[in-house]
């Protein structure tokens, strides 16, 4: 167990015995979760522990059905209070505030979000039950997306590159829900004692089934659809998110993840099978069941975690004392910004891929990519197209992580065309909301990596502008990697905007129309500055350049692959580069000897 070195004896084993305690009550309470637990590395152990003991603990306290809503609602929120005053302290005289308050110590983890998460079960007391699937999905989130990026946290530190903001991956938010619908099918006639239907009336009313019919157990055929709905329904989720998770996790989480799905699968197996029991008792998995998903399970993630964690890992130091990360401190520009400095060096791929040896002479100076495909991704794998916009950003961090090692100085990505407003107006907001995501929490601007926005304003959401300002602003003396971003982007709209400049320029005398050359229509394009595009790159077996960079890339070596962009990786562009150096530039010359 982690302990801090200024404790004493006493504090220590008082600090043991509330991880114990929390250890038994999820062994007790929820043996399924705490066998996943035991997949994770060993020293990460104990705060799962206190995370889901904190968090079981508060649903537990709203879920006594013993006690009116109003009274329950107090004592959470007298926990609740208890709990921050403990976690200003350091410490508490209750072993589930006391575990929960060392682990946010000592991990850093992030209290703010985990007081949130706290805040959204809270919220529970004052319903009554929800009435769209929206609506649960939105308790679904709220509640339980924050702990497990606690535990990708808690990976980081341990030094495994994980992605830590879950909620952007492709797929992440459907697990979440699969694992809530699963957790609540199991947890029915514990809220049915509590006097509580949590499914969503939209479902209900689908399956003419009214909350007194589960309220007074009866299991009618229309009961049995219902159930056997949800359970398809809890089963879809799981298994294509799982298909979408994979691909952008290492394979220690991606064990835990597999076997999440495995065993939650069970669960649903045995809800399915057990009939009207699943009104009066919670259904257990048979333990051969689980015994033939987790041994093998557990064998596999001792060695992964032997072999991916850096050496020390496993045992790392003591974090700094930081109980939260202020991600809204230092407001540099028109909004909050989150910039390392110093920039972080680039996160190395998690199968340890090492970039070529290219002298630097022979990279392109500048490469475009038209990251195409995210759509089809999406598709193909079961998901809506913004997921594959989601895996997209996460294929565009890892591209930056590779051009960073290589020392590419110039990166520009086609991240949304004038032509794109075509699509759907959620597609539209999606995406943006990703961007925007991207460019003030994800890992991009973490590194060496100066930003630059290309595009026009117009019609874009003022907040979509504010980010692509503010982190210009914010990244402006960076002078490793130049990232520049199309918003809103359109080649022709470009160059007629240079075009009407220069009449501009020629009506007030300023130019000589005899005198247009091709350097001076340059200086009137918005990007003057920008080289010329070397090697132009689309994904997904697109044949097409698609308005993007007219200017820039009249002369760019093209490259063209099949696998859809969120299937790409660092290794994909050193490809690319290494094509390049192969090919003869000749740019309407000789080629050179
Ligand atoms: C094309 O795929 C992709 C886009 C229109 C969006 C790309 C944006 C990202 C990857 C996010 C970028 C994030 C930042 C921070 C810049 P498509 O939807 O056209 O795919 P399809 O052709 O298969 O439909």
């Amino acid at each position: 167990m982690r302990r801090t070195t200024t404790r004493s004896g006493r504090e220590r084993a008082a600090l043991d015995a509330a991880y114990q305690e929390c250890r038994r009550l999820v062994r007790t309470t929820r043996p399924t979760e705490h066998a996943l637990m035991a997949l994770m590395p060993p020293s990460a152990q104990p705060v799962c522990w206190a995370l889901y003991a904190a968090f079981g603990h508060a649903d537990d306290l709203l879920d006594r059905s013993e006690e009116a809503p109003g009274e329950r609602g107090r004592r959470l929120r007298e926990w609740r209070a208890a709990l921050e005053a403990d976690l200003a302290s350091g410490t508490s005289d209750d072993p589930i505030r006391l575990a929960l308050t060392d682990s946010v110590w000592h991990w850093g983890l992030d209290l703010a979000d985990l007081l949130g998460a706290l805040d959204a079960v809270q919220r529970d007391d004052d319903r009554e039950g929800v009435a769209t699937w929206q609506e649960w999905r939105e308790r679904a989130h709220a509640q339980n997306v924050s702990w497990p990026e606690q535990l990708m946290r808690m990976l980081v530190r341990c030094g495994l590159p994980v992605p830590v903001r879950l909620r952007d991956l492709p797929g992440f938010t459907r697990f979440v829900e699969g694992l809530f619908l699963t957790d609540m099918l199991r947890d029915l006639p514990e809220d049915l004692d509590g006097g509580h239907v949590w499914l969503p009336t939209e479902v209900l009313d689908r399956f003419h089934v009214t909350p007194a019919d589960l309220l007074s157990r009866r299991w009618t055929p229309a009961v049995q659809q219902l159930i056997a709905h949800l359970v398809g329904e809890a089963r879809a989720w799981l298994e294509s998110s799982r298909r979408a998770l994979r691909a952008t996790l290492p394979l220690g989480p991606a064990i835990v993840l597999d076997t999440t799905v495995d065993l939650f699968g069970a669960e649903l197996d045995a809800i399915l099978r057990a009939g009207p029991a699943v009104l009066h008792r919670q259904i257990r998995v048979p333990g051969h069941t689980r015994l033939r998903i987790l041994g093998p399970a557990r064998a596999r993630a001792a060695v992964v975690w032997r072999l991916t964690l850096p050496p020390g890992g496993e045992a790392a130091t003591a974090p700094a004392r930081t109980p939260a990360v202020d991600r809204t401190a230092a407001p540099e520009f028109s909004m909050a910004t989150r910039i390392s400095e110093p920039p972080l060096p680039p996160r190395p791929h998690r199968d340890g891929a090492r970039p070529p040896e290219i002298a630097p002479a022979q990279l392109p100076e500048h490469v475009a990519i038209v990251m195409d495909g995210n759509g089809r991704w999406a598709t193909r794998n079961g998901l809506p197209r913004d997921e594959g916009h989601r895996a997209g950003a996460v294929a565009l961090r890892d591209v930056v992580q590779g051009a960073l090692e290589i020392g590419l100085a110039h990166l520009t990505v086609y991240a949304f065309s004038t032509e794109n407003w075509k699509r759907s107006p959620d597609e539209v907001s999606k995406l943006f909301a990703i961007m925007r995501a991207e460019l003030l929490d994800g890992e991009l601007l973490d590194h060496d990596v100066r930003l630059r926005w290309i595009g026009s304003p117009d019609g874009l959401p003022d907040d979509v502008v504010d980010v692509l300002r503010s982190q210009e602003h914010a990244t402006r003396n960076r002078t490793g990697l130049t990232l520049n971003v199309c918003v809103n982007y359109g080649g022709r709209a470009e160059l007629a905007r240079a075009g009407a400049s220069l009449a501009r320029a020629a009506l007030s005398g300023e130019v000589d129309p005899a005198r247009v050359s091709e350097q001076l229509f340059a200086a009137h394009l918005p990007h003057h500055a920008l080289p010329d595009v070397d090697l132009l790159w689309r994904t997904s077996g697109e044949l097409r350049v698609s308005n993007f960079l007219p200017w820039h890339a009249h002369y760019a070596e093209l490259h063209f692959t099949d696998q859809p962009w969120p299937e790409v990786d660092r290794q994909d562009l050193w490809q690319a580069l290494e094509t390049y150096t192969h090919r003869k530039r000749r740019k309407g010359g000789r080629v050179a000897e």
